[in-house]
């Protein structure tokens, strides 16, 4: 591991505007650069670079962040691939932590699989274009299927020879260890060539480095299989790969989304076509891993369905994961007996493109109108139909979108929309649970099943809020809380006398409503600052900007970067009249206690409010024993709120 010295230099020595302008031409305006922003297209720029702050930000589509997060975006690099990168561009000599000795020698092993990778991608480029059987045979039939040598050399196209041992023999002897080779699955175990006389297909993770091949046979032999994969290793795991990412990330971005076909071929051929947002699941159905990759890139994914539509339904399965992760979905069906490569081939890149445009549909429509085609009058059927349409709604993590689409499917459907809406939350509480049971059965408290339960549990909150037509959440104020953390907890405050730290002034302030805050990613900056302050340190900005844990240096980046704002309710909501400081940076210190005392407020609101329903229920049940206590409680939670409130007008006023 890098260590924290070095990491430290990387960043002292990091500026974010040379970093920057190796990839964006960048005019100075004031203190300030801008040029356009190279995550969307526009004309005028509205991608701003600070080198104060080290930051940059696009006021048109709102990505901003540091040096690290940049490249990471831009390059789709992983974070201590960043920090190699940035070491190398300022000489500064990288130290290691002193790993664990099974985990060096893992590297060490996953490092020697890519090198045999690169050997063989080599060697198999070689027999294509250099031997005489490779030109004859591979050369030819990629010509025949239309493919230009750049487009060849761009996905590292190669071609497998007849002889049973060639690779196997010319590896060993350039002293790579056949142990190795097997593990890769090139070699088999009686030492002879797994690939022999076939087109050979590299697949590359998203740096570009090969983890595997695929093999075409191109004889019209139906016994063997078209084509043969690499087995899963140590660096290849199917199901987190996606054909040709490595090369379409940048236009996926650019183009805001992904195109997903289901072959190799097809790839190559609209890539060469200058579409170039386009990677292939490989025959396999879609995977978590796999939306997850595209995921880092867009939010809106076109799936291209071959015309058949026997495929169509089996696929159709696959895709509840994709809303799941919160991503549109639409699904495009080319025409009987097309695939995109021969649809492309057909009617030319324009026409393609707005076929696309032209015949995608919306994936939750897509379904309902398949299904329903299918169904006809039979009411069993339909049954049926409209539980697999509950299913697919209640994996739509965005309440406004899942309305939006329960109306439409009700229509469809012709079944009354709250039927659906009640099911579909049935479902949601369902899933809730499941995930729940889930953890406890396998005695699993890993981090990311855990963020997703928070996940699901916010999902129901939020719609459940959302079904009461209640959509004032304490967002707001909390947010308003980590920003103050975030811009200066470090700071000095005195209160009546005594001095201390914003942080520390305003964590113990918020002890008891520490529960309830709504938002996973606010209560984690909170938690951390607590620690930090019981261990005796203090948190600064910059450690916020250059978290690790990407969600929080994008809010502390999003936090430094955007004009201070109220919340428009808020007046009303209180009665409060308000002045917005129009430079809260210069009265911190009452910014803090603004902020700290309109969270208060707004968390005593809270319990009162819940208090209440308590207190409704006591009466309705007749036990007046509770009904006492609760009213008691009713009795300092309003005080409590009223004392805040006066606090606060004095604060302003
Ligand atoms: P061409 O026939 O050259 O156009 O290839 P294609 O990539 O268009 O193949 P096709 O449409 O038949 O299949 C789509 C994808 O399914 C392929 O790219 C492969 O990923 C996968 N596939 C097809 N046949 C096989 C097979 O026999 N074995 C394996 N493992 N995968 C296959
Ligand atoms: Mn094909």
């Amino acid at each position: 591991m890098i260590s924290q010295e070095t990491i430290d230099a990387i960043f002292q020595a990091t500026h974010i505007e040379d970093v920057i302008e190796d990839y964006v031409h960048l005019t100075k305006r004031g203190v300030n650069l801008k040029g356009l922003c190279p995550f969307h297209d526009e004309k005028t720029p509205s991608f701003t670079v600070s080198p104060a702050r080290n930051i940059y930000k696009c006021f048109g589509c709102g990505k901003g962040g540091n040096a690290i997060n940049f490249l990471m975006e831009h390059e789709g690099l992983s974070y201590p691939e960043v920090l190699r990168h940035l070491a190398a561009k300022y000489n500064i000599p990288i130290q290691e932590d002193q790993m664990p000795e099974e985990y060096e020698a893992e590297k060490k092993e996953r490092d020697s699989l890519y090198l045999i990778n690169e050997y063989a991608r080599d060697f198999y480029r070689n027999q294509l274009f250099h031997t005489d059987l490779g030109k004859s045979i591979g050369l030819s039939y990629f010509k025949e299927r239309g493919l230009l040598r750049k487009t060849m050399d761009a996905f590292e196209l190669g071609f497998a020879t007849t002889s049973r041992d060639e690779l196997t023999k010319s590896a060993v002897q350039a002293g790579y260890k056949i142990d190795f080779l097997r593990q890769l699955g090139l070699t088999t175990e009686h030492d002879r060539d797994f690939f022999f006389n076939r087109v050979m297909f590299p697949i590359h993770n998203i740096s570009g480095k090969v983890v595997a091949f695929a093999g075409r046979h191109l004889t019209t032999d139906k016994k063997s299989p078209k084509y043969i994969n690499s087995k899963e290793s140590e660096i290849y795991h199917k199901s987190k790969v996606l054909y040709g990412m490595h090369l379409a990330k940048q236009a996926i971005r650019k183009e805001d989304f992904c195109l997903l076909v289901e072959g190799y071929t097809d790839v190559l051929s609209l890539h060469q076509s200058g579409i170039e947002n386009v990677v292939a699941s490989s025959g396999t159905s879609l995977t978590v891993d796999q939306v997850k990759l595209v995921k880092r890139y867009t939010r809106q994914i076109k799936i291209l369905y071959d015309g058949d539509a026997a495929g169509v339904k089996a696929a159709l399965r696959g895709i509840d994961l994709v809303l799941e992760q919160d991503l549109n979905v639409e699904l495009v069906l080319l025409p009987e007996g097309e695939d995109p490569d021969s649809y492309i081939k057909k009617v030319g890149v324009t026409a393609f493109r707005e076929y696309l445009q032209n015949e995608s549909t919306d994936f939750i429509l897509f379904k309902t109108n398949l299904i329903l085609k299918e169904a006809g009058n039979d009411p069993v059927k339909k049954a049926g139909l409209i539980k697999d349409i509950i299913e697919s709604l209640s994996h739509i993590p965005d309440p406004i979108k899942r309305s939006v689409y329960t109306r439409q499917c009700a229509e469809l459907l012709k079944v009354d929309e709250s039927i659906l809406v009640a099911e579909t939350n049935k479902l949601l509480s369902k899933n809730l649970r499941d995930a729940r049971i889930n953890q406890l059965r396998e005695g699993r408290e890993d981090h990311e099943l855990q963020q997703q339960i928070l996940e699901k549990e916010r999902q129901k909150a939020v719609s459940e809020k959302w079904s009461e037509e209640k959509t004032l959440t304490d967002e707001f104020q909390d947010r308003d809380i980590v920003r103050i953390l975030i811009l200066y907890g470090d700071r000095s405050i005195e209160i009546e006398q005594e001095k201390m730290s914003i942080s520390q002034y305003i964590l113990s302030e918020i002890q008891e409503a520490l529960s309830f805050f709504d938002n996973s990613l606010y209560a984690k900056v909170v938690t951390e600052y607590g620690i930090a302050l019981a261990n005796g340190n203090q948190l600064h900005t910059d450690y916020f900007i250059r978290h690790q844990d990407q969600a929080i240096s994008q809010l502390a980046i999003e936090i430094c970067s955007s004009p201070y704002e109220l919340s428009e309710n808020w007046q009303k909501m209180w009665d409060i009249r308000l002045e917005t400081q129009p430079m809260p940076e210069e009265n911190e210190v009452q910014d803090a206690i603004q902020a700290l005392y309109r969270f208060l407020l707004k968390k005593y609101q809270k319990m009162s409010e819940e208090n209440l329903k308590q207190i409704k229920t006591y009466q309705n049940d007749g036990d007046e024993e509770s009904l006492l206590k609760h009213l008691q409680v009713q009795g300092m939670l309003v005080e409590q709120r009223n004392k805040i409130a006066a606090k606060l007008n004095t604060v302003i006023l």
